[in-house]
């Protein structure tokens, strides 16, 4: 990290880790110390399995901003792995108009003692003169949510000093010119807040515009070609013609 961060007050939202773990809406799933499992719309096997990919072998000291963390995996996930210091932000599914809350993340943390910190805000209001910037930035399945996806990637690569990782839909991938598509309202998995989906080429020119040196692109284990992904049942299978969308990880470098 460059800069000592400083979290404001009144963007600190207050916790309710009281909740009832069956009275919430889970988007993630987990494993609790006291073996308690909970069951979310992804499924444990598939977050490991990202997470893996996302973080690599080792992240001991180093700091991991999760933009867009919901229930929070990868943030309580990179604290399992080492992180000296995680921040999880949100805003669209905790206190926005998204159907998730804040509720899955607060008992999570509760449960796991965990010492993650939190900060509502939306990903182009992030500043790295109040927050500092950080050694590993997770922007994983923002991006086709975003009105502006080239000002949100802008703005989590603000946040980068090193590693930043992006996990997001991509479509046209036949097409050579960098390129994005956007969908009708509910055309990309029937859900009317996506919006945008590049292709690898306009992935790369953005981070190449926003300073990146190094990027390697990988099929994400929720791709349809993944394994994971394959028979009754798949995960976010898109509801879209063949061919039409993949989901892609992509890893850059300062
Ligand atoms: C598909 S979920 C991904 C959750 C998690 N990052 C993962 O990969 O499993 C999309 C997340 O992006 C968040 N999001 C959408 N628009 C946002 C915005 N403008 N600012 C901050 N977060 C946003 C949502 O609230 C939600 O948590």
């Amino acid at each position: 990290m460059k800069n000592e961060p400083i979290i404001p007050e009144d963007g600190l939202v207050s916790t309710s880790h009281s909740t009832d773990a069956a009275t919430i809406n889970w988007f993630h799933s987990f494993q609790l110390p006291d073996g308690r499992s909970i069951e979310g719309v992804k499924s444990l096997d598939i977050l490991l399995s990202e997470a893996d990919i996302f973080f690599g072998d080792d992240l001991c000291g180093k700091t991991v901003l999760d933009v867009g963390a919901w229930d929070g995996f990868f943030s309580f996930e990179a604290e399992r792995r080492g992180a000296a210091r995680v921040l999880a932000t949100d805003h669209f599914c905790w206190s926005g108009s998204g159907w998730g809350t804040r509720q899955g993340f607060d008992f999570i943390h509760h449960n796991l003692n965990s010492g993650v910190e939190s900060l509502d805000v939306d990903v182009l209001a992030l500043d790295p003169q109040v927050l500092g910037q950080f050694d590993l930035v997770l922007l994983l399945g923002v991006l086709y949510h975003v009105k502006d996806p080239y000002g949100c990637l802008e703005a989590a690569a603000r946040m980068c000093a090193d590693h930043l990782v992006i996990e997001t839909v991509t479509a046209l991938a036949s097409e050579t010119l960098p390129a994005m598509r956007l969908y009708k309202p509910g055309e990309l998995g029937g859900d009317p807040t996506n919006f945008w989906a590049p292709n690898v080429p306009a992935l790369e020119l953005m981070l190449s515009n926003f300073g990146f040196t190094r990027i390697e692109v990988s099929p994400s284990p929720v791709s349809r070609s993944h394994p994971l992904n394959q028979g009754a049942g798949g995960f976010l299978r898109p509801k879209v013609k063949k061919d039409a969308s993949h989901r892609t990880i992509i890893h850059a470098w300062r």
